[in-house]
């Protein structure tokens, strides 16, 4: 079986919950504290020995070519101003061994659809595929790492997972199995956004993947699914009648970064967790909560705080 060296990011959706900030660029290059969640995305499967970079964009795909392009008159103006740090961090966004692939899909059919689009730069082998949006950090070892250290000895599809409250299983891919060690399980069912009463377990698929290549023969027979979109779990669903698939549980925090509310809750977090900012940021909380009389509420618009 061959090693993991391609990443798929599906980065083409509409991105409806953050309108208007993704009328004319898509949620993965909104920023958390000073790096677009692309970026993280990017840096995560480096991480993980993948060399290829296979970006699935849509009308908006402008920016994140940019983003991983070479920005040759800012580095000659930090240049010439002798800023070397700041000239540093441009030029570390990608290591020189690593290759950038935009394709396009045309239509947003859906995240199997997006999938599909990499299929004559995958070729036939076995690749991961991370949403951006799925901010996963805070552990040893990176989530995809984890991913392909457990790839590397069972050869299979694995689905990167995270128990869920029971009452949130409506908003997931959730999978059925046993499992054959902690946090492994080997699946025998998966099911797209089950009503509570249905679903199998609270074990929720999320935004990390690595998947076989007989995917793309699924997915090209895939019809259209939930919400009238090719949908990548349907052809994980035939796959399992076919091969072997595991979810794995990862170790870390996952921010849905989709979501208003998680997109929140990463930018505290990882501001308080930066090398620059954190102290300070820790310092404006607990004068913030003091100011407001020890518990933080909601403020009224135009209040005077
Ligand atoms: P989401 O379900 O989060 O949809 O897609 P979305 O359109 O991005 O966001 P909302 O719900 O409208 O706010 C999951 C992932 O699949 C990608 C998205 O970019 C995101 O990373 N995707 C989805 C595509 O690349 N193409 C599609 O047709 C659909």
């Amino acid at each position: 079986m061959k090693q993991i060296k391609k990443a798929v990011f599906p980065v083409a959706g509409m991105g409806t919950r953050f309108l208007p900030a993704t009328k004319a660029n898509p949620k993965e290059m909104l920023p958390v504290v000073d790096k677009p969640l692309i970026q993280y995305a990017a840096e995560e499967a480096v991480a993980a020995g993948v060399d290829t970079l296979i970006f699935v964009t849509g009308r908006n795909k402008r920016s994140i070519e940019d983003h991983f392009d070479t920005a040759y008159e800012m580095e000659r103006e930090l240049e010439a101003k002798g800023k070397e740090k700041m000239l540093a961090v441009l030029r570390d966004i990608l290591p020189d061994h690593v290759n950038c692939v935009f394709i396009r899909q045309s239509q947003a059919l859906g995240l199997g659809h997006a999938v599909l689009c990499a299929k004559p730069v995958v070729n036939n082998e076995p690749f991961a595929v991370i949403l951006a949006d799925d901010l996963i950090n805070f552990s040893d070892q990176a989530c995809l790492s984890q991913m392909v250290d457990v790839f590397n000895y069972q050869h299979c599809s694995i689905l990167g997972t995270e128990p869920v409250p029971k009452e949130d299983v409506s908003s997931y891919g959730i999978v059925a199995g046993h499992e054959v060690k902690p946090g492994l399980m080997e699946v025998s069912g998966i099911v797209e956004k089950p009503p509570v009463a249905e679903a199998p377990s609270n074990i929720a698929v999320v935004g990390r993947y690595i998947l076989t290549p007989r995917i793309f023969h699924l997915l090209e027979n895939t019809p259209r699914g939930a919400g009238n979109e090719i949908q990548l779990t349907d052809a994980i669903a035939e796959l399992l009648s076919e091969q072997r698939v595991l979810s794995y549980n990862f170790e870390g925090r996952r921010f849905d970064c989709g979501s208003k509310l998680g997109y929140l809750k990463a930018q505290v977090e990882f501001a308080l967790a930066h090398d620059e900012v954190g102290e300070e940021f820790a310092d404006y909380l607990v004068e913030l909560n003091s100011r407001m009389g020890g518990k933080v509420v909601p403020i009224a618009k135009n209040a005077k705080i």
